[in-house]
């Protein structure tokens, strides 16, 4: 038990899916794994462990935000000794070179975002993935037949803001697309030695307004799911 996750140690198994919602996390729990036990609820950030084709995988919710998945990749990798965290999310494209449904594998997150610099002294403002699961994720999705795009992306605190202007750090690493959470989540593998990756659809198009309507996203996030599995028993 950790300070925000429940579970027993050894409840948790050594890779984890880490989508940011927690009803996409039971959602994946409940229609890809079998013997599934739910192995945390705290603040509803729920947490489950189960098997994919006979291998034991956890899927449990990061919540939004560098503050919020710092917290539980933290407590995943260091108090229930998680080898590898596969962080599954959605992005804003920031070019129409991409499109709805895109499938992304982050290369690298830049953000103006101190938290690798306060909490680690990790002074970069551009952090890579971490290990070999980015390269296991390119290698699965080419045994899927599955599109990914090795990608920079802008890892962003911000959701609104007064300006439509490109935000300076997009425009001097080159990101092509905005979440919120890559770029902790790395932060922490890389001070712990642990592997990390993320991979990403693209939700939304920000300079046209063109988006994956709620009812078209459980369709459109299955490939990602599946990669991720995949990928996690490998
Ligand atoms: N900004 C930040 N995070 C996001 C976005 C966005 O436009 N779309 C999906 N996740």
């Amino acid at each position: 038990m950790s300070v925000h996750i429940a579970a027993k140690k050894g409840e948790i198994a050594k890779t984890v899916l880490q989508p940011g919602d927690p009803l996409r996390a039971k959602y994946i729990a409940d229609h890809f794994l079998t013997e599934v036990k739910l192995v945390s609820q705290t603040r509803n950030i729920f947490y489950f462990t189960g098997l994919y084709k006979g291998k034991e995988v956890s899927v449990g919710a990061s919540g939004m935000g560098c503050a919020s998945i710092g917290i539980y990749s933290y407590e995943l990798f260091t108090e229930f000794d998680v080898d590898t965290i596969i962080r599954i999310g959605t992005c804003g494209a920031y070019t129409d070179e991409l499109k709805v449904f895109d499938l992304l594998n982050v290369e690298f997150a830049a953000s103006e975002s101190t938290y690798a610099k306060f909490a680690w002294e990790i002074e970069d403002e551009k952090l890579k993935h971490q290990g070999n699961t980015f390269d296991l994720l390119n290698q699965t999705s080419k045994d899927l037949s599955l599109e990914i795009k090795p990608t920079t992306i802008h890892t962003s605190d911000i959701f609104y803001r007064k300006s439509q202007d490109l935000p300076a750090i997009a425009a001097k690493y080159n990101c092509a697309a905005v979440e919120m959470e890559a770029f902790a989540l790395f932060a922490n593998a890389q001070h712990l030695g642990k592997n990390a990756a993320t991979i990403l659809t693209v939700s939304d198009i920000i300079p046209t307004g063109d988006y994956i309507s709620a009812d078209q996203r459980e369709k459109a996030l299955k490939p990602m799911i599946e990669l991720a599995l995949e990928t996690a028993i490998k």
